[in-house]
């Protein structure tokens, strides 16, 4: 019965089996990833505007190559995020007409503005130093495909991260004005990155169970606190500050103690509210409509091909 069958699917997860596609796998495993493999996939494609924003405006032509490549890699993990959340049995459309209805979400992070080119260093540096944090376990993560796609784009993220912390560092050490705008951009992007991993333990709803089938290795805490402690030393390099009046180093635990982002800011952003909701997913929805004739071409084509083939 479907008692053994879970039992015998725990066992697989505890002894440290990957599960693969044509596993069986208990209905809730297979929706929990689908739900989190399909928003990391939107968070890549989403997570290319606001950083495309800046590419016509990059101030050398060696920082807009460098950006270009970036964002193109965003374009390639969110591809890669896809084909492997279609093992589970959810096509791509599937899963980009539930992003454009408002069912599935990204990550909140890219619902806020880059204003400046410092924002965009601050991207690389703390946005794309959240995510590897994150997705470094997820290589781990007991979904072999979803596993299997964190390896190579782990890889990727620690590039767009060293990119990120270079653009830093050099406005860090340029003129009065450059260091301003440096400093601002971590000002508006500290807490908006330290969001990213999510809502605090107790109020993360799928953390119990998807650490006990490993689909999460660690908790949202243990990766914030991780990335805070790995950060603050960064900054205090490039001279900047973390705008954190509490944050302090506790000897005892052995990490920073810091100020919790404001949770009321984070649940309004992934209920649709943030600052660009609304543009990032009417750029989406222009893409994907203005996509049609092409998707409706190969499929035409895929047909007659087929047609042929039977003649
Ligand atoms: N942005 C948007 N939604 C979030 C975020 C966030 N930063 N953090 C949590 N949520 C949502 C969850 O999706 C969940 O909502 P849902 O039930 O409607 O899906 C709700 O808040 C409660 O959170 P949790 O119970 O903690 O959710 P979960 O166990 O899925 O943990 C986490 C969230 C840590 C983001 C997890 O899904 C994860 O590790 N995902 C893979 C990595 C990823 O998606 N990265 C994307 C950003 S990185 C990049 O693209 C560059």
């Amino acid at each position: 019965g479907t008692e053994e069958l879970e039992a015998a699917f725990q066992a697989r997860i505890d002894n440290n089996e990957r599960i693969e596609p044509k596993d069986w796998m208990p209905d809730h495993y297979r929706k929990t990833l689908i739900r989190m493999m399909g928003q990391h996939a939107h968070s890549e494609i989403v997570g290319q505007l606001p950083e495309g924003n800046w590419i016509t405006r990059a101030p050398t032509l060696e920082r807009k190559q460098i950006l270009l490549a970036k964002v193109q890699d965003e374009a390639g993990h969110g591809l890669y995020l896809y084909s492997a959340a279609e093992t589970l049995g959810v096509s791509r459309d599937d899963l980009t007409e539930q992003l454009l209805s408002g069912k599935m979400k990204y990550s909140s992070i890219f619902n806020y503005p880059t204003l400046t080119w410092a924002d965009i260093g601050a991207v690389g540096w703390l946005v794309d130093g959240a995510a590897i944090m994150n997705q470094v376990p997820l290589q781990r993560t007991s979904y072999g495909p979803y596993s299997r796609a964190m390896i190579r784009i782990c890889k990727e993220e620690s590039f767009h991260q060293r990119q990120g912390f270079d653009i830093m560092r050099k406005m860090a050490t340029g003129t009065d004005e450059q260091r301003a705008m440096a400093q601002d951009a971590l000002n508006r992007f500290w807490y908006p990155s330290l969001m990213m991993f999510g809502p605090s333990d107790k109020d993360s709803v799928h953390s119990d169970q998807s650490m006990k089938w490993r689909i999460k290795i660690n908790t949202n805490d243990e990766l914030r606190q991780k990335f805070v402690d790995q950060t603050v030393p960064q900054a205090e390099f490039l001279g900047l500050s973390v705008p954190d009046d509490e944050l302090a180093w506790n000897e005892e635990k052995g990490g920073y103690d810091f100020s919790q982002p404001d949770w009321s800011e984070f649940f309004q952003v992934i209920k649709g509210n943030g600052p660009c909701n609304e543009e990032r997913i009417e750029a989406r929805r222009k893409a994907w409509d203005e996509g049609a004739w092409f998707r409706d071409a190969l499929n035409a084509h895929a047909d007659k091909q087929a047609q042929r083939r039977q003649e």
